[in-house]
């Protein structure tokens, strides 16, 4: 070989090298109090490093964290990375109550583990009370192989949230012990933290420069709490590449939908004549009941190089919220790129009913009945002097039961009326017990017991394909093969339809406790969850290990 050559070749190496070298990150998070003004009011609000939306975690496929997190601030917190496996970190993954017991004030944790076999754009929040109002934060890791959607001029990030007037658990203590819940709070969509230009207080207003001609990457999230959202760029078409962290054969759509717990990866192409253009988000998908959520949108400034920067950006029309069409036509875009590739024997067929109902009030609590989130009719306390998976781990009896029925007990109608099987539910500490790689088709079914409206629910530690939905009653005998078992969506988080069913498959191939609830804080607050527990396999790789740091005390 030529010297020239060599050196190339060398070089080459090294270049390749570098790049698969998996790297370590240590990060330091202080959790603390920061007060903050959004919207004309003030509020002391729980942050990571005083910032809303917190820290960026950027990393390469193969890398691992170790995040350091200190509590200094009022309350008693956990941290979840949303979407990612925690294959065999299972006590990395932060659901309090159910992974770790909540990291006390004045205390420290480190979360630490590798991301493998997924990239993306994925985010971490806070995972108890509803801190993660206002402790979010994007969690970036770049594929190891190229992404199918080419390159890109630049990568924004776009979160959406909602921005309360007051401290949001003070603004949770409204929705629990009751039946009548109250909204004790002014709320506001936000756009990475800030309300944005149209709430009439002074704000800042964000400004994403583009050059025309070419392409960019945004990386949006719905970190909210309670509202599902659309996202539109004024006169922009946006093509529509992964969401959850997995490729989707690419479409062209002018209005994205995203509910809290999804993030969706689009593409915008500065093709528009120079100028300004505000982009960002409303409120989608509402039922037409309850205190009318935030209806101003929350905007950006996409500015074109060139644009005359005091000419007024045009405005997008956002579609209205009270119609589910947009929310339809975009769902029946989403295809996965990959063929669907699981066993095709199902090992486990289960259907959930979910929905709000009621149950009895403990005799801790300041009420005779509450309102409560159901599945399968039950309602999930969380266990207070140990997580699920220390019990478990453990063997400590009496703190979880592993009896959520695998099918409702009658196939009724769920939603056309109130269904009166389902108004009061039961209570308990409810699991379902998987063995390794069993292969689990889930349904959702929606139940109309106090009204009804859509679930955003999400499986920790798991991709799941969405193989079917529909506005109906499922009906087990006729609708499965009416399945995508060829090119089905995967996503972590997904709807229920608003008085439907969806079909999630997946395997269970992650030792360990995992949570699935609604991503709808509310719901969740009034025990819409249950958990699955993955048994150990016996190969190599297959047993969960014990905890890599020592996991907050429960006391
Ligand atoms: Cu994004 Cu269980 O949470
Ligand atoms: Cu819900």
């Amino acid at each position: 070989m030529e010297p020239t050559k060599l050196l190339v070749a060398i070089f080459t190496l090294l270049v390749l090298v570098a790049h698969s070298a998996a790297e370590t990150h240590f990060l330091f998070w202080n959790v603390e109090t920061t007060n903050i003004t959004h919207n004309c009011f003030s509020a002391n609000v729980t942050t990571v490093n005083g910032q809303i939306p917190g820290p960026t975690v950027e990393i390469n496929e193969g890398d691992t964290v170790v995040i350091n997190v200190t509590n200094n601030a009022n309350y008693e917190i956990s941290i979840h990375w949303h979407g990612i496996f925690q294959f065999l970190t299972n006590w990395a993954d932060g659901p309090a109550h159910i992974t770790q017991c909540p990291l006390n004030i004045g205390s420290s944790q480190i979360y630490e583990f590798t991301v493998t076999g997924q990239s993306g754009t994925f985010f971490w929040h806070a995972h108890n009370n509803w801190l993660r109002a206002t402790m979010y934060g994007h969690f970036i890791v770049h594929p190891a192989a190229a992404p199918p959607f080419g390159e890109v001029a630049a990568e924004y990030s776009i979160i959406s949230g909602e921005w309360f007037s007051q401290d949001p658990n003070v603004v949770e203590l409204g929705f629990i012990d009751t039946l009548n819940p109250v909204e004790n709070a002014t709320v506001a969509n936000t756009i990475n933290g800030e309300p944005g230009p149209l709430y009439g207080c002074p704000a800042d207003t964000q400004i994403f420069p583009v050059t025309s001609g070419s392409t960019y990457l945004l990386r949006l999230t719905n970190a909210g709490l309670n509202n599902d959202h659309f996202f539109k760029v004024a006169n922009h078409t946006l093509t529509v590449v992964r969401a959850d962290g997995n490729y989707l054969q690419p479409f062209d759509t002018d209005v994205v939908v995203i509910t809290p717990g999804q993030t969706t990866d689009v593409l915008l192409t500065a093709n528009q004549p120079i100028g300004s253009y505000y982009g960002g988000v409303n409120v989608a998908e509402v039922p037409n009941v309850g205190a009318p959520p935030p209806s101003t949108p929350a905007l950006v400034i996409i500015q074109y190089e060139g644009s005359n920067s005091t000419d007024s950006p045009v405005t997008p029309e956002f579609p209205s919220m009270f119609n589910l069409m947009p929310v339809d036509n975009y769902t029946s875009f989403l295809k996965g790129l990959e063929p669907y590739s699981l066993p095709e024997t199902v090992d486990v067929e289960l259907v959930y009913v979910a929905g709000i109902a009621s149950v009895n009030c403990n005799a801790s609590e300041p009420c005779t009945t509450k309102i409560a989130g159901t599945i399968q009719n039950s309602t999930f306390d969380d266990p207070q002097n140990t997580s699920v998976l220390e019990a478990y781990y453990n063997n400590i009896p009496g703190v979880f039961t592993t009896d959520v029925p695998d099918l409702p007990p009658v196939f009724e109608d769920f939603t056309s009326q109130p269904d009166r099987n389902y108004i009061l539910g039961n209570r308990g500490t409810r699991t379902r017990v998987l063995q390794f790689n069993d292969v689990v088709q889930l349904v959702l079914q929606n139940v109309n017991a106090f009204g009804i409206l859509d679930h955003p629910f999400h499986l920790h530690g798991h991709d799941f394909y969405v193989v079917g939905r529909n506005y109906t009653n499922f009906n087990p005998d006729v609708d499965p093969a009416g399945f995508n078992l060829v090119d089905p969506p995967k996503f972590n988080t997904i709807s229920i339809p608003n008085g439907g069913w969806v079909a999630l498959r997946f395997q269970a191939n992650n030792p360990g406790v995992w949570l699935l609830h609604c991503h709808f804080e509310r719901h969740k607050t009034w025990g819409m969850e249950m958990a699955f527990i993955t048994e150990n396999g016996s190969g190599a790789n297959e047993t969960l290990p014990g905890p890599l740091h020592p996991p907050p005390s429960c006391t």
